[in-house]
């Protein structure tokens, strides 16, 4: 049975055992326990959780995932073996409190036996310790004795907390030919009973619903059925790595199998990340992808090739799994081009580090190279440690890898030193109680606080002198500190009528409103005051921050729909905002886009500002930011029906305050992203 094949026998079967069937959702998961979606529970961790309802009692679906980078972690296992893959499909039915163990350990039986016809003499399985209950049902049901095993082989959960409990796993026998028993069992399908919630001190509560959760890697299932035992020798991955041998000019042999191998399988794993929405970076998956990237530009000078491999060969993966992933296709001349950047980019810097390193290696005594040296690579020129390594293994020689972890906690704590600011200072006060800052959205009125701290050079003091440059905490403020690229107010503190403080800016440390400035009066711990926003300021800054949503509305209208906000800051009437997009905007793009804003401005649009709970907003449509975290009570802002967003900043209440906007700027300041400064309000009439 071909590869592509393989999808439809499983979600038929399901369809036609009530299952719904649904699309793979995105590989970057809705969840910031998690760098990308390792299996296919992920999207339905809400539901699991019973947060969230389930749209259909059984559900069934191919999800893409990657397993790289955290704790499921394949990265270094690739090349090495034919079962290992960053990137895979996991096939997956799911009963939300439906069926339980007899009808998943029914089905996949039956379907493996019966439909896909594998012998099942060949087939063994195994069962947590503790649950009877799916032992017993094997030997009703197969005739099989499972064996037992503990929490690290038979408990299941993606993450350190959240839905988990015992699973059933299924084996697939190579036969005895085998002496390796990695080689000689293949594991073909889990089917996890998902009955806790885990929370973060490791307590298990009863989830509300019993559930199932199973997941059967497609990789191994065509390697089965295609009667390989190498997952790399199925016809999908036999057709990229011949694609891989056009563009590297060289002929797949036994002793460089693994870069082909690593190659095809990287190219799968780079190109629907980015096609999801992943810009490598040098933070979280965005650096995953960039490090998955390198090794395989690695693998391809192993095998003698010289600049652009995997943005080359794009097309081959396009070919064999665009129907099955439309997105592949859609995104295709983006997702080029970010790869295109990314291997120039490690190109030059490729030959850079080659050029310390040949001065170096010479130089290495009993084959170690110094932690100092690798640390220099890593600094100066990117060069992760497993890229160093890999390069030396080739020369048979190894890296001091506590040394470089050593120049690596010395150049942490150089860099703690200097950015000693007032933050830590601020957070070593683990008595001072959260600054209640409810206040904030309606800022006009003079409100009744009390002074609780008071930093002045760098020392908590009882009380400062008038003309001390100082950092206050109160009790309560109508101040809004910086926050979610917001900057924050201005204004002053006054205490019996007079003012006694000049605040420049409110910024935050935790849940702490810290207002700094300069006292014009002798002020103590303990004061009563009132706290004033400068109401110019403020307004500047709600127009720019409508205008940034309306901006953002802007470019996925004008652009497409994929563009997301990757940060922004937010001042008094100036707007700077990142975004993911893979080009220069043309002219008549950011003209185009300038008019929308000020064409939704002149319409003079009202601006909700609703309270409502994250899953009310979510079903609104509201965007969020990834990674941010939301209470379970979120504020939204809605401007006319162009744009809504999950936002805890504040905004005017109707668009036409904006007055106007102007972009000042559109540059790049990574591969594939985009800033965009523009100037809102007065400054930009
Ligand atoms: N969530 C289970 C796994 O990934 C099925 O193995």
């Amino acid at each position: 049975m071909k590869y592509n094949d393989i999808r439809k026998v499983f979600l038929d079967y399901f369809e036609s055992h009530g299952h719904k069937i649904v699309p793979s959702a995105s590989l970057i998961p809705n969840d910031p326990t998690l760098l990308f979606t390792v299996a296919g529970m992920v999207p339905w961790k809400g539901i699991l959780q019973g947060t969230e309802p389930a749209f259909a009692p059984r559900v069934a679906d191919v999800q893409k995932c990657i397993r790289a980078g955290g704790k499921h972690n394949d990265l270094d296992e690739v090349g090495f073996d034919g079962r290992h893959h960053t990137f895979f499909e996991m096939l997956g039915n799911w009963s939300f409190g439906d069926y339980f163990k007899d009808g998943a350990i029914e089905m996949s039986w039956d379907l493996l036996t019966n439909v896909l016809k594998l012998d099942p003499a060949r087939l063994r399985v195994t069962t947590h310790e503790s649950d009877e209950e799916s032992t017993e049902i094997w030997r009703r049901v197969a005739g099989k004795e499972a064996i037992r095993m503990g929490d690290k082989d038979n408990w299941w959960s993606a993450g350190d907390t959240g839905p988990c409990g015992p699973c059933t796993e299924i084996f697939y026998d190579f036969g005895d030919q085998f002496d390796n028993e990695d080689d000689r069992w293949v594991e073909v399908w889990n089917d996890v009973f998902m009955q806790y919630d885990r929370d973060a001190n490791g307590n298990l509560t009863p989830l509300p619903k019993q559930n199932v959760d199973t997941g059967a890697g497609l990789e191994r299932w065509a390697a089965i059925l295609q009667g390989k035992v190498d997952n790399y020798d199925t016809d999908l991955f036999t057709n990229l790595i011949n694609a891989t041998q056009d563009v590297v000019g060289v002929k797949r042999t036994d002793e460089n199998t693994p870069s082909f191998k690593v190659i095809a399988d990287h190219l799968r794993a780079v190109g629907f990340a980015i096609a999801d929405g992943v810009i490598p970076s040098n933070t979280d998956r965005g650096y995953v992808i960039r490090r998955i990237l390198r090794r395989a530009m690695r693998h391809g000078q192993i095998l003698g090739h010289r600049g652009a491999l995997l943005s080359k060969l794009y097309p081959a993966l396009v070919t064999e799994m665009g129907d099955a992933y439309p997105e592949l296709a859609r995104e295709q001349s983006r997702v080029v081009e970010i790869i295109q950047n990314e291997e120039n980019a490690f190109a030059d810097l490729l030959q850079n580090g080659m050029k310390l390193l040949d001065v170096e290696i010479p130089r290495v005594q009993n084959g170690v190279l110094p932690g100092e040296i690798a640390f220099k690579l890593f600094d100066t020129y990117g060069f992760p440690l497993d890229l160093t390594q890999m390069i030396l293994r080739d020369k048979n020689m190894d890296v001091d890898v506590a040394g470089f972890e050593r120049a690596m906690a010395e150049q942490k704590e150089r860099s703690r030193a200097n950015t000693k600011g007032t933050r830590t200072l601020w957070e070593s006060q683990t008595d001072l109680p959260a600054t209640d800052d409810s206040y904030k959205y309606a800022p006009d009125e003079n409100l009744n606080s009390t002074v609780l701290a008071i930093l002045h050079n760098g020392e908590f003091v009882q009380s400062a002198k008038s003309g001390d440059e100082v950092e206050i905490a109160l009790d309560k403020t109508n101040f809004y500190g910086t926050q979610g690229g917001q900057v924050g107010d201005a204004g002053e503190i006054t205490r019996d009528g007079a003012t006694v403080m000049t605040v420049t800016e409110a910024a935050r440390v935790d849940n702490i409103v810290i207002h700094k400035g300069v006292l014009t009066d002798d002020l103590s711990v303990g004061d009563a005051v009132k706290t004033k926003i400068n109401g110019n300021t403020r307004m500047q800054t709600a127009r720019a921050h409508t205008a940034t949503h309306l901006l953002q509305a802007a470019l996925r209208h004008v652009l497409n729909e994929d563009v997301e906000q990757r940060g922004s800051k937010v001042s008094p009437d100036s707007v700077r905002f990142d975004f993911s997009f893979g080009r220069a905007m043309t002219a008549e793009e950011k003209q185009a886009v300038e008019d929308l804003v000020n064409k939704w401005i002149a319409s003079d649009m009202p601006v909700s500002h609703e309270e409502m709970s994250i899953d009310d907003a979510k079903k609104r449509g509201a965007m969020a930011l990834f990674g941010e975290k939301y209470g379970d009570t979120v504020k939204v802002i809605s401007a006319g029906d162009v744009s809504c967003e999950l936002c805890g900043g504040t905004h005017v209440y109707h668009t036409g305050e904006i007055l106007h906007a102007r972009i000042n700027k559109e540059k790049s300041i990574s591969s594939g992203i985009r800033r965009i400064t523009m100037s809102v309000g007065t400054l930009a009439e």
